[in-house]
């Protein structure tokens, strides 16, 4: 049986970026899979990499030798068949926490070495999801698409073949008239959380599926 690991990079649990990492996770069950979903923000402390090169010695070589709350993290990634990777864009890139385990993920891969620039033999194919405030209809104009194959790239060099999925327009907070936000159209935010959303968790969960 598959072993897909999902990860939830979002602080907000059961919110947009949650909700979608559960549907693909679900995805993956339903196909076959165990899949076990991690909320990133719910782990004991972590950082990201110290660049301490533990990772580049031969006795430890390609395994971040960090020891805190992703070091579980990365073990399980380690011995998983896939994985789901979830996180909102915060000021035009992903969440710190999602950076984090991303430094040290793909790092550990990495190895200055001509010859052999990823050391990682265990490549998993990986769905990356990602939401936003702003629509998806402008993500090429402000730099996001670029920012997105940004990650593709590394992804497929030292982590595995990877899919993108994005969700735009989300849902932000139940109640808009709490708030003295003038950009958004509350009423707007609350159809495409009703209509539009729920098609997106339904994409999730194919992409989940074809994980498996
Ligand atoms: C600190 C912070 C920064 C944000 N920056 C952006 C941004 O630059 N662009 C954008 O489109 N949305 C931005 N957002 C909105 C979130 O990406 C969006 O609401 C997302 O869907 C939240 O995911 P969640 O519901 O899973 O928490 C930001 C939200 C926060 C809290």
């Amino acid at each position: 049986m598959k072993n897909i690991v999902a990860i939830n990079a979002s602080p907000r649990i059961g919110w947009n970026t949650s909700q979608l990492v559960e549907a693909a996770a679900k995805g993956a069950k339903e196909a076959g899979a165990v899949a076990d979903i991690i909320d990133l923000y719910k782990l004991e402390p972590f950082q990201g990499c110290i660049s301490c090169f533990g990772c580049k010695l031969p006795k430890t070589f390609g395994r971040c030798v960090s020891k805190d709350g992703l070091s579980e993290v990365l073990d399980k990634i380690r011995k998983a068949d896939g994985l789901i990777l979830g996180s909102p864009n915060y000021l035009g890139n992903m969440t710190a926490g999602f950076r984090a385990l991303y430094e040290r993920l793909v790092f550990q891969s990495l190895t200055y070495n001509k010859e052999r620039p990823n050391c990682n033999e265990h490549m998993i194919p990986v769905l990356f999801i990602t939401t936003s405030n702003c629509d998806e209809s402008i993500y090429n104009k402000i730099g996001y698409t670029a920012m997105l194959e940004g990650y593709k790239n590394m992804l497929e060099r030292f982590v595995g073949p990877a899919k993108i999925m994005i969700c735009g327009n989300t849902l932000q907070v139940d109640d808009y008239s709490k708030y003295d936000w003038t950009v958004f159209d509350p009423v707007q935010k609350k159809v495409n959380h009703e209509v539009a959303f729920p098609l997106k968790l339904k994409e999730a969960y194919e992409f989940g599926a074809g994980l498996v």
